[in-house]
């Protein structure tokens, strides 16, 4: 039995994750390929309690971008070591809703922890492990927050002012250029100009692994 693949979603607040990963799910389906669902933070009982901490807005306390850090790392640690490392070598395919990539542009380039502390922190926590394939929905923060507005209540995050968004973007952007397993998709496109540029990237990778 053949190991699974690790496919994740990126973007910002507004890019159309989850309607990226029904697209993705259903090609999956149709494929006949076993997976599951992840979403980050969160994913495990103990990784949805750092989540709530993370997304909740309190009056009381303020978190501190360490802990906020840290949060998503201890999260991820979690989650890898009890979801999706396990699924992968079950040989199911694990879909993520945000992954790594998220912590870098959202930790380092919005709250700017630098390279330094990013790679050690990560090292601890992945040891190395990477994705096998991640789409970054890349959409302008301004459209991406006018979105996520109009869906309701904004979370702790979503509260932040348009300049760390324009970081966090920026940060997006010069990571998903440098690493050739982050394939861009332009999510300001039409629904159905994005879904098919989805769908012609997974499929690209799905015909490549079945060539190996
Ligand atoms: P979402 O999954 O509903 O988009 O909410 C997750 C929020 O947490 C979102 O604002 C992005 C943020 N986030 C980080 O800041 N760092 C991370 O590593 C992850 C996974 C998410």
């Amino acid at each position: 039995m053949s190991i699974g693949k690790f496919i994740v979603i990126e973007g910002m607040e507004g890019a159309g994750k989850s309607s990226a990963i029904t697209v993705i799910e259903k090609m999956l389906n149709e494929q006949g390929i076993e997976y599951i669902n992840t979403r980050e933070p969160g994913g495990t009982p103990l990784a949805e309690m750092l989540r709530d901490m993370v997304k909740s807005v309190s009056q009381e306390e303020k978190l501190t971008v360490e802990t906020e850090l840290l949060l998503m790392y201890a999260s991820r640690s979690q989650l890898l070591a009890n979801k999706i490392l396990p699924a992968l070598a079950a040989g199911k395919w694990v879909i993520g809703d945000r992954h790594d990539l998220s912590s870098r542009a959202y930790q380092g380039g919005g709250r700017g922890f630098d390279e330094n502390t990013m790679n050690t922190i990560r090292e601890i926590t992945l040891k190395g492990f990477v994705p096998d394939l991640t789409l970054y929905l890349d959409i302008d923060p301004h459209i991406g927050l006018s979105r996520a507005k109009a869906r309701g209540d904004l979370d702790r995050i979503e509260l932040e002012q348009m300049d760390f968004f324009i970081r966090v973007h920026n940060k997006y952007r010069e990571l998903a250029a440098q690493d050739e397993s982050i394939i861009t998709v332009d999510a300001a496109q039409s629904m159905a100009q994005v879904h098919q540029d989805i769908k012609n990237s997974v499929l690209a990778f799905i015909t490549k692994m079945s060539l190996k």
